[in-house]
């Protein structure tokens, strides 16, 4: 379909975050931190999680489990020191059957057949009787009891699965450890993915202190070096306004309105949705709510065969995700270090950051540095967060 110039530009003018609008969410991000930090009303949790940076000489061979919405993963990770590790065997497992045989983040799941699914993955992986500490990467806000024990606060990505909210998710997993016959596997660490990325990244980089992931969801940790501290923002509940007319129409639709707006904006579980409104607007219709992906856009971008209009309209969304993600690490990096006086890896894992054409680059010339990209953190980090847990004992 062909879209006039005129409505082009519009589109484009609102999609444009101008200088002056980069620096006010710079300073609203780095205000809502501080409100999170005080106590104070905020759309930033600013959740602590109970652990620090590694030394990088962590060593052993741990479980990984990794559970943060579309697939579920299982890792047996070896950590060698001197920040190398190997992963010794893996599985993985998507939550929702393609072929429609199941769907475990659906209202109609129950946290039991959730984690009794996580179990079974694990029990592809190893033995029966056998003996193993196990890192739990759980990638949804959640309210840290101390490094073992989360309460989940909140389902976050669209997952729907009853009976999880509000409940602490080791004991929900060491139950239906339990009931398959895997006493011997036990959950010492659940972290957030963010975290995990940071932990991967801090074993082998004494400077990594800023992670993220830029992926299905969206969200970012840094590391409080006076507290000695991991904090997971979970920034993409962070209010990045102005919102656009579709940003607020996909909210009101969304499962939880009001929430998660910063991710709304940036993840790939909307971006596709966004193109897809304002086609719709247009009178472009592309199918059902959410039929359009993220991986469409990724596939308009890497082919120039596609309409021009529709991959500029790909290329303005995906952009805008970059330059907020930006300034939200620059808000991050003003407060840990207002002089700049020291460097700061940032580490970002996530398919939206790997894979979207220019994604990576856009995200870079708004942040004047490049992040380092640190694939399958979550497995690794959850790998070192259960070594850290072993070295409390
Ligand atoms: C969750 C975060 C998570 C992020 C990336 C968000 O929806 O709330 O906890 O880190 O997705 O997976």
């Amino acid at each position: 379909m062909h879209i006039p110039a005129d409505t082009l530009e519009r589109i484009e003018r609102e999609l444009t975050l101008t200088p002056a609008r980069e620096e006010a969410i710079v300073a609203d991000f780095r205000a809502a931190m501080a409100a999170g930090l005080a106590g104070e009303p905020s759309t930033l949790r600013m959740l602590p999680s109970h652990l620090g940076k590694p030394c990088g000489d962590e060593r052993g061979l741990f479980l990984a489990l990794d559970f943060g919405g579309s697939n579920v993963r299982v890792q047996l990770v070896e950590l060698c020191g001197g920040g190398r590790w190997l992963v010794r065997r893996q599985t993985a497992a998507p939550l929702k059957d393609p072929a429609g045989a199941y769907d475990h983040t659906s209202a109609a799941a129950t946290g039991e057949q959730l984690f009794d699914f996580l179990a079974a993955q694990i029990a592809s992986l190893v033995d029966g009787g056998a003996d193993y500490l196990l890192g739990h990467t759980f990638s949804f806000p959640c309210r840290q009891l101390d490094l073992g024990h989360a309460v989940l606060l909140g389902w976050t990505k669209e997952i729907k699965t009853a009976g999880v909210e509000g409940r602490e998710v080791n004991a929900l997993l060491a139950a239906a450890l339990a009931r398959r016959g895997l006493a011997g596997v036990r959950p010492v660490a659940v972290i957030n993915d963010t975290v995990g990325t940071l932990l991967a990244a801090a074993y082998r980089d004494p400077a990594a202190d800023i992670a993220a992931i830029c992926g299905t969801g969206h969200n970012t940790c840094y590391y409080d070096a006076a507290r000695d501290l991991v904090i997971n923002m979970e920034s993409g509940n962070f209010a990045a306004r102005p919102f656009t007319r579709w940003d607020d129409a996909l909210d009101a639709a969304s499962e939880h309105p009001g929430t998660q707006r910063l991710e709304k904006m940036v993840a790939g579980r909307y971006l596709g949705e966004l193109v897809r409104l304002i086609l719709a607007g247009l009178g472009d219709p592309v199918g059902q709510p959410y039929s359009l992906t993220t991986a469409d856009l990724a596939d308009w971008l890497a082919n120039p065969g596609q309409a021009p209009s529709r991959r500029r309209l790909a290329a303005l969304v995906a952009g805008r995700s970059a330059r907020l993600v930006a300034a939200t690490f620059r808000g991050v990096l003003a407060h840990i270090d207002p002089g700049r006086k020291t460097g700061h890896t940032i580490a970002v894992d996530g398919s939206l950051y790997e894979k979207m054409p220019g994604y990576a680059g856009a995200l870079a010339a708004a942040l004047g540095q490049a992040p380092v990209l640190v694939k399958d953190g979550s497995g690794v980090g959850a790998a070192v967060a259960a070594a850290l847990a072993a070295s409390r004992r």
